[in-house]
């Protein structure tokens, strides 16, 4: 399949629909000043052929997207005793939502959720190091030195009211072993990582292969633990749109509110596309039509 044809096909279509629709994430500010006018779209297949087209090398917030590549450290660390604190069922609410804590005793119900997300980043701290052993990941999987956008990591602790509110209402129920402000201060700086398409389909590429590194590294999860990590991303990935996400695309996606979405063709691809105006559930306006249209012209989905 010619991937760098479908891709070009996609810019060209989709590109005169920028500012057409979407709204670009206001409630953190620094995310506010960003340009709507951007789009990007990168795969990597498991071979390491890779394709790209549009803004595909603009570095951007990558925000969400963060949370799959932190499960992937405490999946690997903890395995199975991860999910004595975390749950692994869609929720259908907003990702910053905390209703369902309070009657689910602080067990946040996925890794995906601003709550379950900030419970893992609890089991990160526990261990040493959590956001050089995050930026240490990214970087060795994507070939290339990932760093943290200052200016957006105090803008997100400056605005974190929900996520301060979170972390305290779990740490409440004993969810949380650490401090708050600490845990707190990873998901912020986690967050806040900034990365481009090209780098994220290269590092999410363990994804697409069983857990086997992208690059020449070592083994980075078992084939297992990579597929619980795509059935996740599936089911609960792009919030309470995941099982729309699940319908038209038929991809494990995980998304993220500078824009971004990362797409899983198990054995076949990683790919990433980006567009920094929202629909209203959070996920990228453009980049879900262009998944939507990625798996038209290639017919590659799980289903
Ligand atoms: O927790 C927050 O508010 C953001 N920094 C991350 C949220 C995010 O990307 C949710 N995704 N769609």
């Amino acid at each position: 399949m010619d991937f760098q044809l479908v891709l070009d096909q996609i810019n060209t279509e989709l590109r005169p629909l920028l500012g057409t629709g979407g709204k670009v994430a206001s409630y953190i500010p620094a995310l506010a000043r960003v340009s709507p006018l951007q789009f990007g779209i990168a795969l990597r297949t498991c071979a390491g052929e890779t394709a790209q087209a549009g803004d595909s090398a603009v570095p951007f917030s990558i925000q969400s997207m963060s949370k799959v590549f932190s499960l992937t450290l405490a999946i690997k660390a903890l395995d199975e005793a991860l999910w004595s604190r975390i749950g692994r069922e869609p929720s259908g609410s907003p990702f910053n939502s905390l209703v369902q804590l309070e009657t689910e005793r602080g067990v946040p119900r996925n890794p995906f959720i601003n709550a379950g997300a900030i419970a893992v980043a609890d089991r990160l701290v526990s261990q040493a190091d959590a956001l050089p052993q995050l930026l240490r990941l990214l970087s060795g999987l994507c070939g290339e030195a990932v760093h943290v956008d200052a200016e957006v990591a105090r803008s997100e602790a400056d605005t974190g009211y929900r996520n301060a509110a979170l972390a305290n209402f779990m740490k409440g129920f004993g969810t949380l072993d650490n401090d708050v402000a600490t845990v707190l201060d990873v998901y912020f700086h986690q967050c806040a990582i900034a990365m481009t398409c090209e780098q994220v389909a290269c590092a999410a590429g363990y994804l697409c292969r069983d857990g086997q590194h992208p690059l020449a590294g070592p083994t980075v999860i078992s084939a297992t633990q990579t597929r619980r990590i795509n059935a996740l991303m599936l089911t609960c990935g792009t919030y309470d749109a995941a099982g729309e996400f699940a319908f038209r695309i038929g991809l494990p996606c995980k998304s993220g509110v500078g824009g971004g979405i990362v797409a899983v063709v198990p054995d076949r691809l990683t790919l990433c596309v980006w567009s920094p105006a929202l629909d209203a559930t959070g996920n990228s306006w453009l980049g879900r039509q262009a998944l939507e249209l990625f798996v038209a012209k290639t017919g590659l989905s799980v289903f």
